[in-house]
């Protein structure tokens, strides 16, 4: 599963129904044409295929999240009252999210340039794809949807110490287009800004996506893109080949990462305390210069993930 901060949606050919599916919806496409980034659930297109996809996904990652999430997920997810058989409307996922953390899931209709999602993170909206994958090809898809992103992402975000460090990750982003702002010539702006939001990118990976937690008796799970993938997250646990350490912020920054296939490097924290005090760091460190030539390699960014710094507008 792809992660929200770098994902690039392709458009597929052959529109046939007007429904909400993954890479063939004739509603987003008109949207993105528009240049609509954020946009209703029009909640009446979901299709019965469409419903009968996120039942079978939540079917068959329950056990799964009975037995390796972390209990501040599983309790998040109880407090959405999620129905199992129904996608879920935003507009009463929002009912219950907001009084816990103030968070809001806000519909998009695809690719969120990196400064504007981790802008909106700060500012306690999460931009959540609408579009769920096909109900036969549950296993793998490289971009997020709806349930990875309500399944996996927004029961975190009832959590107060997970929101704290989300909304703090998102701060960074401010601080890191004021130091590019200061920074003379294009060309050095542009190679600072590279690596600031590679590092990012990968910090954002390690631990909001993919990240495991040290828990009373076992390491648990609270990275999203494990808790909505049903084979990865038993696989993050307990396979044998998977290399599991303490997290180290210089090793996460510089470590690369690739997509499509099982992670085998997975970093563990000891609680969102200690994930805020890293992002804290990770800010420090910027200020610092310290993310200014990190490792490269994956993630490539994108011309538009630059822009979106370059442009960014400041408080
Ligand atoms: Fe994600």
């Amino acid at each position: 599963m792809e992660s929200d901060m770098q994902s690039s949606a392709s458009i597929s050919p052959g529109l046939t129904t007007n429904d909400l599916t993954t890479n063939a919806s004739p509603f987003i496409e008109q949207a993105k044409r528009a240049g609509q980034l954020y946009i209703e659930q029009p909640y009446e297109l979901y299709s019965a295929e469409n419903h009968e996809a996120w039942r079978k996904l939540y079917a068959r990652m329950l056990p799964c999240w009975d037995r390796y999430a972390n209990e501040h997920f599983l309790k998040g997810i109880h407090s959405l009252c999620l129905n199992p058989d129904r996608i879920p409307r935003l507009e009463e996922v929002n009912r219950f999210l907001s009084p816990l953390t103030g968070f809001q899931a806000k519909a998009v209709s695809g690719y969120v340039p990196s400064f504007v999602f981790l802008d909106c993170l700060r500012n306690r909206r999460f931009p959540t794809t609408i579009t769920i994958r096909r109900s036969d090809k549950l296993d793998y898809l490289p971009e997020p949807d709806i349930f990875h992103d309500v399944a996996g992402h927004v029961p975190m975000h009832t959590d107060k110490n997970f929101a704290e460090a989300l909304v703090r990750f998102g701060e960074c982003a401010n601080t890191a287009a004021e130091m590019a702002a200061g920074i003379r010539g294009p060309d050095t702006r542009a190679r600072y800004l590279t690596s600031v939001i590679r590092a990012m990118a990968r910090f954002f990976w390690f631990t909001i996506e993919f990240g495991l937690m040290r828990g009373p008796d076992s390491l648990k799970v609270y990275g999203s893109g494990l808790l909505s993938s049903h084979g990865e997250i038993a696989h993050a646990i307990e396979a044998p080949d998977v290399q599991r350490y303490p997290i180290q912020l210089q090793w996460a920054i510089n470590q690369g990462f690739e997509i499509n296939h099982y992670q085998p490097l997975l970093f563990i924290v000891d609680s969102f305390d200690h994930l805020f005090s890293l992002v804290d760091q990770l800010e420090a460190w910027m200020k610092d210069g310290k993310l200014s030539n990190v490792a490269p390699g994956e993630p490539e960014v994108n011309e538009e993930d630059l822009k979106s710094f370059l442009h960014a507008e400041l408080d």
